[in-house]
């Protein structure tokens, strides 16, 4: 087995990795400078490859979108983040051939390019709605999560490739710690894309209480109303203020319950023997929540609440490579012996559990 980041398809992989955060950053920065509606139509921007400027082009987009001024800034604001998505999904094309093409090849994986090829399709689709269904909150927040899916995705594509940390013995409690923390952190990242695409970020401006309650007026029902129908447009929110607290607070005791957990995490991994890992972790943690109250004492500034979509992204990376670290080695076994039962070739060295080092780093 090729083992060392020369494998084929590991730089590509890599390079789609890093091109990906740049484009969930841009996708924070759309949408917080309101930018989501900067081309109201899609895949073009007014029927054009780039934003109207020339006086016909600028007729044409008055004549055929007469609801929708040209606003240039926000247009590219829209269009630059389409651009980057474009050639990341060029990309994990390419990944996906390159896999096929190289498929039954030792450590070559199938399913996972392919996998993110269908995850990059979908998240077109949910880009395209984004924009035709006028920011509603439910296809917004499906479209960040299909972003944190894509990254995530991607970097577990390099850690596959890329073969340097082979399956550890590990106690089975640290593994499900891992599950619970990976689990949690999911959940928070759908709760804070629920908060920002409802326009929840200061519904509540002082901390910890809210309005000077610990438990302010909340209407849960109409906050976390999912099958709402489909308004005019979501741009700036539609809910009333006890809806949002209640989105807002949500996201708050979802924190709280993030950080013990994480906490517990820190505390397993450390010792298991993996103390650099629990530091990563730690640091991801401390970094998220601080920009998490930043972003309410400040008033949301937009560096520090794109930071913070970056820093989500972040702790997420952090779970995946914690959850692949501690991943047990009888799993390895078993889906070697899948893709040597399915004749795809794999070899007999990949049978067997390739460092079993009980505190190895
Ligand atoms: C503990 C882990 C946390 C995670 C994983 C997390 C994740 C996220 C994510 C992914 C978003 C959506 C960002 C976007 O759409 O661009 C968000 C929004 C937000 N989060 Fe958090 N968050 C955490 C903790 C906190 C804390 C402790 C606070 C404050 C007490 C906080 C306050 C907010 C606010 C105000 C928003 C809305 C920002 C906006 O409208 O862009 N978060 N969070």
């Amino acid at each position: 087995m090729d083992n060392d980041k020369n494998r084929p398809g590991y730089r590509l992989a890599l390079f789609a990795t890093l091109l990906a955060v740049v484009v969930v950053l841009l996708g924070a920065y759309t949408r917080l400078t309101h930018a989501g509606l900067g081309c109201p139509d899609w895949p073009g921007c007014y029927g054009f490859i780039g934003v109207p400027q020339s006086e016909a082009q600028l007729a044409h987009a008055e004549a055929n979108f007469p609801h929708a001024p040209v606003e240039a800034e926000k247009g590219w604001n829209e269009m630059v983040h389409r651009y980057f998505a474009g050639t990341l999904g060029l990309l994990i094309l390419g990944l996906a051939v390159h896999a096929l093409r190289r498929r039954g090849q030792d450590g070559q994986p199938l399913k996972l390019p392919l996998l993110l090829l269908g995850v990059v399709i979908a998240q077109a689709a949910f880009g395209m709605w984004t924009v035709t269904l006028q920011l509603w909150p439910q296809v917004v927040t499906a479209h960040l999560l299909g972003g944190f899916t894509t990254l995530s995705l991607l970097l577990l594509l390099c850690l596959r490739l890329s073969n340097a940390y082979p399956p550890l013995e590990l106690p089975a409690r640290l593994r499900r710690w891992a599950v619970l923390g990976l689990a949690l952190v999911i959940g928070q990242i759908a709760l804070g894309g629920w908060v920002s695409s409802n326009y929840a970020a200061v519904a509540c401006v002082d901390l910890p209480t809210c309005h000077g309650q610990w438990w302010p007026a909340m209407d849960f029902a109409n906050g976390f109303h999912l099958t709402q129908h489909i308004g005019p447009n979501y741009l700036g929110g539609q809910l009333d203020s006890d809806a949002r607290t209640a989105i807002h607070m949500t996201h708050r005791l979802g924190a709280l319950a993030v950080t013990l957990v994480l906490l517990g995490l820190a505390w397993q991994l450390r010792g298991a023997g993996l103390p650099r890992l629990a530091g990563l972790l730690l640091a991801a943690l401390c970094l998220q929540v601080g920009l998490g109250i930043s972003n309410v004492i400040f008033h949301l500034p937009l560096p520090v609440a794109v930071a913070h979509n970056g820093g989500g992204a972040l702790l997420l990376l952090v779970l995946v490579s914690v959850n692949y670290r501690v991943r047990s080695p009888a799993v390895s076994v078993e889906a070697s012996s899948a893709r040597e039962m399915a004749g795809s070739g794999g070899s007999r060295a990949e049978l067997a559990p390739t460092a079993m080092t009980p505190h190895g780093k």
